[in-house]
Order: C-alpha cells, then structure tokens, then sequence
C-alpha cells in the first residue's frame, strides 16, 4: 500500500509542479489543478495517477466533503491528501518528505511542510518528544523550510521534552525506570549541549516551582542521564536564581558533581569546556588538586611548613617553605572498586612518590601516641584517596581508607627535621588539627 500510495504522490508533485510553474499562489495552483484536470489536454499517466489519487482521497476520507465524485467538489486539501498517505503511520511521513524534494515551487514545498506538521500534531506522537525532535533534524535538512515552522516545531519539543523530563521528578521512588525519559536522553546524547540547556531551561522552571530546590537537587544525584549530561544538568540547575539563597541546595548540586568527576569516565566522557566549568564550581583546593599542574602540601595554620622530603633522610618532612622541593606533580587513578586515588611524586626528588609503608599489625602504632612514623619518599607509586574538609583536605591510604596522613607532633621532631606521620583513620576526630592540609597551586616552582 505504501509503494501504491508513494506512486500516487510522486506523480501528483511532478505534474503540480509542472503545471503550476512559480505561481505564488498556492489556492490558485489547487484550482488549476482541477481546471487542468477537467480539461483533456493531460498526459495519460498522469491522468491515471491522479485518477487513484481520487480513490485516495475518497478512501482516506479527510477534506472532502462526503460528494463521491471528487472532480466537481472543491480541491481536497493538501492536509487530507497528506492524511491519507499517512493513514495512521507517522513513519510514512519521511517517504513524503523525500518527496517533497522533488517538487519546484517553494509554496507547494512549504505547504507540505505544513500539512506534515498538522498531521503530526493531530497524531498520538506529537506526545512524545523523540518524534517531534526527529521531524524537526528532517525539516532541518529541507530546503526552504520556513523559519517560523522550524521555531514552532522546535518550541513544541521543547516544551513536551522538558514535561517528558520532569516525570521522575514527581516520585520518591529510587527504582522507577523511566523508559521514555531513557531514550529522549540517549535521542539527546546525539546532539550538541544547546539542545539539552535549552530543555533543562523550561524543566526547571516546572519542577523548581513544584519542589524545592533541596529535592532536586537530591533528584538529579540519581537521574538517568550519562555523565556528561549529568554534569551539565548540575551545573545549569546551580545558575539558577532559586539555588542562589539556598546553601542547602547548592551543597547537594555540589555533592552530585563531586560524584560525577570522581567516576573513572569521567575525564574521557565530559568534554573539557564542561570540566572547566565544573572545577570553577568547587572549593580552591579541590580544584587546584584537579587542575593544578603541581601542587605543594601546606599546614593549615602554619603557612611555613610544606611537605617533602626530609633533608637528612628518606622520611617526609613538613618543612619551612621551599616551592622548588614541595612541588608535586598529581596522578589520579581508580582503585579496583571504582574510588578515585591520587598518588603525589616530586620531580626535584627524582619522581619519588609520598609513600606509606602498610601497617600490617595494630602494634605498628604507638600504643601510647597512636602514631605510625611510616611515611617516605619511595620510589614506588603509593595511592592515596582524598576527601574534602571545609579547611582543607585529609589524605587516607586509598588502599583500605584505614591510615591517615598528620603532622606537627612535636615528639616527631629531629633538630630541624618535623617528621610526617600516620594515625588511624579512627583517631582523625581527635586529631583533626595534625590531620588535615591546604592545596596549594605549585605549578610554577621549577
Ligand atoms: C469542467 O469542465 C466543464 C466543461 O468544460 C465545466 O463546465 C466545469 O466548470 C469544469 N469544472 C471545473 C471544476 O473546472
Ligand atoms: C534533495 O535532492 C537533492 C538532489 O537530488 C539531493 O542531493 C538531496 O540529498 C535531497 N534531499 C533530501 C532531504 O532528500
Ligand atoms: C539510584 O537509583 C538506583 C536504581 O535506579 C538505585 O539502585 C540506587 O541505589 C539509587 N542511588 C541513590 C543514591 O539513591
Ligand atoms: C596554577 O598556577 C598556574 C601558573 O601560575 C596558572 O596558570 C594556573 O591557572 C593555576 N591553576 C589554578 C587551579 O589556580
Ligand atoms: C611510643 O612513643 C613514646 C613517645 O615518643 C615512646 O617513649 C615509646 O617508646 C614509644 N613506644 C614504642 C613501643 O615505640
Ligand atoms: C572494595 O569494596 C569491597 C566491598 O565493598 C570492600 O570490602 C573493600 O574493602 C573495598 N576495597 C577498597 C580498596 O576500597
Ligand atoms: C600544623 O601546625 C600546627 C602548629 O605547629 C600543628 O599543631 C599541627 O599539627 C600541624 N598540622 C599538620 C597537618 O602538620
């Protein structure tokens, strides 16, 4: 049916556009057509042709106005003609699309446009955004779409993408599957961010004025969407006005881009103009940890006491300030479960690495200072995870989280040497004060 209905039209362009040559008026070319018709003066082929078009139309039942012979009523619209191709499958309207192509007058071509998007808006598809989105890449690719089309097209994707967008916002459920909200994602990944921002834009004026902006936030931490999306998603949903006096919220949008950035796909998946923003949206030391070429380990109270290697042996120091010796070059990794580590290594220390000799029995610590003097410079790659404190940071062995990185016991002094420890992951409440430290950018000591 669909190659007979094709045919029908095929013959319909060639012969509309033959017979109506640049006429600018499109009522005129309809009456023309039927004018011509009714004359004898028709090539035979298209007579036939346009004889089943009749039937078409008769049997699509759209347009006409129930007067069984179609030659002496009025024209049928191009919509009922279009209808009846159509006949209830929407796919059918990429056939008349590549159609079109073929007809010369821009009043015809545009018409069809028109009918076509009639006929998608009266369909049960118009409900869902995917089919919209691929009309409107179809148009795209038309000439002499009007202008005003393709906005209105675009507008009603938008606006039926953003409320498809917004269902999982209305349900506590962290299992609901979304499986439309699923593929207009995956539809989206295809296209460039503008097309998302643009949808992001009319959903979080209708989900911000429904919830508060805690609950979206915490929404958008389990949403389905892929990391760079996700990533874009958060960092949209953190400009807007109703986060800006909402600390809570803001922490929350903060928490989920953390996330995001410590997943392992994360620098390969979220290109860089996205990254760039995210790093802007953390606190300094995180993001010089991320961004910084070389960093320098800093006392949090004591701006002169920077790690490295300690001057007379292979331990690590916190010692008065020196770039050059306290720069390190940042290598991230992810452990076997997934959890971003870092490991710190000194190029004016022949690329040594911090390093902490694993404790392998509780005696390994002090039973009295709780303190394990176990940190080195070694030539050896020696991870450590880092987790962020609002003065700072705190370095545990990425390995089993179980050690934390302190100093400034002065019972670990010799001479000028201030000798870098560990304690147990345990014991970092009661000894907060040696245990957390500042990022610094060192990119520039040399
Ligand atoms: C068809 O032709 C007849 C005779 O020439 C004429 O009377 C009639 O008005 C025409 N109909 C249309 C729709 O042009
Ligand atoms: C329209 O026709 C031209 C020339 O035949 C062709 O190059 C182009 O790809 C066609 N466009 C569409 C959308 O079919
Ligand atoms: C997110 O949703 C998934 C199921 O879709 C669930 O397994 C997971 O626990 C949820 N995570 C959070 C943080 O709620
Ligand atoms: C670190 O310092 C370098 C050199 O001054 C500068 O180019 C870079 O932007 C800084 N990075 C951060 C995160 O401050
Ligand atoms: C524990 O530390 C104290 C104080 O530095 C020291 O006197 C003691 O000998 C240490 N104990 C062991 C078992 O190393
Ligand atoms: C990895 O996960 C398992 C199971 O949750 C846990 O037992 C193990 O300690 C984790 N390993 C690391 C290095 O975090
Ligand atoms: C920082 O310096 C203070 C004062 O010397 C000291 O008490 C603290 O333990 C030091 N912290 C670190 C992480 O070295």
């Amino acid at each position: 049916m669909a190659v007979y209905r094709g045919v029908v039209l095929i013959y319909l362009f060639i012969w509309l556009s033959a017979v109506c040559g640049n006429s600018n008026d499109l009522v005129l070319e309809r009456s023309q057509i039927f004018k011509t018709l009714n004359g004898s003066s028709i090539d035979l082929s298209v007579h036939l042709d346009l004889g089943l078009l009749e039937h078409v139309v008769a049997g699509g039942g759209g347009g006409g106005n129930g007067n069984d012979n179609a030659l002496t009523t009025p024209a049928p619209s191009l919509e009922s003609i279009i209808r009846a191709e159509i006949s209830g499958d929407w796919e059918r309207s990429r056939f008349v699309l590549q159609l079109v192509n073929q007809t010369r007058t821009i009043q015809l071509k545009q018409a069809i446009y028109r009918a076509l998007w009639q006929e998608l808006r009266q369909s049960k598809q118009i409900y869902n955004p995917v089919k919209i989105l691929e009309f409107y890449e179809q148009l795209e690719q038309q000439s002499q779409v009007p202008k005003g089309l393709l906005e209105e097209v675009y507008g009603i994707f938008l606006e039926r993408g953003a409320e498809l967008l917004s269902t999982p916002f209305y349900t506590n459920s962290q299992t609901a599957n979304f499986p439309l909200v699923n593929a207009l994602l995956l539809r989206l990944s295809f296209n460039t961010l503008d097309m998302l921002r643009d949808i992001l834009a009319i959903l979080y004026e209708i989900v911000l004025a429904l919830n508060p902006p805690l609950s979206v936030a915490n929404r958008l931490s389990n949403y389905s969407a892929n990391i760079l999306q996700l990533s874009f998603a958060n960092l949209q949903l953190l400009d807007r006005p109703e986060l800006q006096q909402d600390p809570p919220a803001r922490l929350s949008v903060q928490r989920n881009l953390r996330e995001l950035l410590e997943q392992p796909e994360f620098e390969r998946n979220v290109e860089t103009s996205v990254r760039q923003e995210l790093y802007e949206q953390l606190p300094l030391d995180e993001r010089t940890l991320y961004t910084a070429q070389k960093i320098c380990l800093r006392n949090v109270t004591d701006d002169n006491a920077y790690i490295y290697e300690c001057p007379q042996t292979y331990l690590i120091c916190s010692n008065p300030q020196d770039a050059k010796k306290a720069a390190f070059y940042v290598q991230r990794g992810h452990n076997a479960n997934g959890t971003l580590q870092f490991a710190f290594y000194s190029s004016y220390w022949r690329n040594r690495y911090i390093f902490r000799e694993p404790t392998t029995t509780t005696s390994d610590y002090n039973s009295t200072t709780g303190i394990s003097k176990n940190v080195y410079s070694r030539n050896a790659v020696y991870w450590w995870q880092v987790r962020h404190l609002e003065e700072g940071v705190a370095l545990y062995d990425a390995g089993t989280s179980s050690a934390v990185l302190c100093g400034g016991n002065p019972l670990h002094r010799d001479g000028e040497e201030h000798h870098v420890y560990t304690r147990r992951a345990a014991d970092f409440n009661l000894y907060r004060r040696e245990c957390v430290w500042r990022v610094e950018n060192c990119t520039e000591a040399t």
